[in-house]
């Protein structure tokens, strides 16, 4: 049993019963229309009622054109400002917290949306051929400048509505990852070249919440402790700028993920991004949140010999929205890390492929 897993701590400000935080996922019931479901709601509930103190939302984009997939959840309009807050209510009344991921897809989008009057990708940069197959949009002042506004209303109608806090999505080939990562920042301004241009344009949008929020409103961030091939010795110094940077913007904790975490999982390893974390705990003062195959609790373990003080889990979630309670009694968890969940849902009605499939339950 972990010596501090699970003894209450204080994240941002938020009290927590244990160590354990639901990462951020996107569930396969999403909506059309970007309005949380009431699968979704129910998903939630469950999680929260086995005891996780705390869930971070599934990515929630903020501006129209930084919609991923056709069943994300939005947080740009009235409607998904309403469905968003079923969920949070559900989550309250069972005791849990809850955070909004602030999201913007910039290259990474999968489909190519309808009724918009310019549909192509936002990116860093100009004429990428984005997953859609349209050519990308780099962005501009005016873009940016834009861009902060609109993450700037999201984070303050989260408050409003009564989420526990906000956390901006740096990680995983989105747009400020894509902005922090050299291998799709080439940019030659001032937002493009060294550590400090690449943070440029999340500085502006931390900064600009932070103002908005106010000093008390709990503000996080995620990003990549990592970058594929050749540049991630020059980005293992990077991110140790980066993260300094977001605890003197005003970040209250940051969550330590990779771009790999999906191959990471297939080679069957765990606690993918512990050395990294090592060196960024050195360093900043603020919480770190580890996630990335933290399965058992011999991971959690070396994690909280780190030094690093919370720990986030997906996809055991997925396998078991009851996962805590498996834990608490001293359990590992099923999750072979296969990451089949993320689209095995619209293929066969079932989330995980340790689950039976629906006409067999039925049977
Ligand atoms: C189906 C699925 C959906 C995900 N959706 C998000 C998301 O919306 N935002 C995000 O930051 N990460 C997302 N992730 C990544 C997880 O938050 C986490 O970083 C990753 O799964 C590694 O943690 P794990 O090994 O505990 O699963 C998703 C992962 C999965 C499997």
């Amino acid at each position: 049993m972990s010596s501090k897993f699970f003894t209450p701590g204080t994240i941002a400000g938020l009290e927590m019963r244990n160590r354990l935080i639901r990462s951020a996922t996107q569930d396969p019931f999403g909506p059309k229309d970007g309005c949380a479901t009431q699968e979704q709601i129910d998903l939630h509930s469950e999680i929260a009622a086995s005891g996780v103190p705390l869930i971070i939302t599934a990515y929630a984009y903020v501006s129209p054109e930084g919609r991923s997939t056709k069943i994300q959840v939005g947080f740009c309009n009235e409607a998904h400002y309403a469905s968003q807050k079923n969920v949070l209510d559900a989550v309250h009344a069972r005791g849990g917290k809850m955070i909004l991921q602030l999201h913007h897809a910039g290259q990474a989008v999968y489909f190519v949306p309808k009724d918009m009057e310019d549909p192509a990708p936002l990116s860093p940069m100009d004429g990428i051929e984005a997953p859609n197959g349209l050519l990308t949009h780099g962005l501009t002042e005016a873009d940016m400048e834009r861009l902060v506004q609109d993450h700037v209303t999201a984070a303050l109608k989260a408050k409003e509505i009564g989420f526990d806090g906000v956390q901006l999505h740096c990680a995983h080939g989105y747009l400020l990852s894509q902005f922090l990562d050299p291998n799709f920042n080439q940019r030659t301004d001032e937002y493009g070249g060294s550590a400090e241009n690449r943070f440029r344009f999340i500085r502006r949008i931390l900064v600009a919440i932070r103002e908005a929020v106010g000093s008390e409103y709990p503000v996080l961030a995620k990003v990549n402790t990592n970058c594929a091939g050749e540049a991630d010795e020059a980005y293992a110094q990077d991110i140790l700028y980066f993260c300094k940077e977001f605890e003197a913007c005003g970040a209250n904790a940051i969550e330590l993920s990779g771009f790999d975490w999906i191959g990471q999982g297939k080679s069957k390893n765990h606690n993918y991004y512990l050395e990294r974390a090592k060196a960024v705990h050195a360093l900043v003062n603020i919480p770190l949140i580890l996630v990335g195959g933290v399965r058992n609790l011999e991971d959690i373990e070396a994690v909280m010999e780190a030094g690093i003080d919370f720990i986030s889990m997906s996809r055991p979630f997925i396998n078991q929205p009851d996962f805590l309670k498996h834990l608490e009694a001293g359990e590992a968890s099923p999750c072979i890390s296969c990451t089949k969940c993320l689209t095995l849902y619209a293929k066969e009605g079932r989330r995980c492929i340790l689950h039976e499939k629906p006409e067999e339950t039925t049977a």
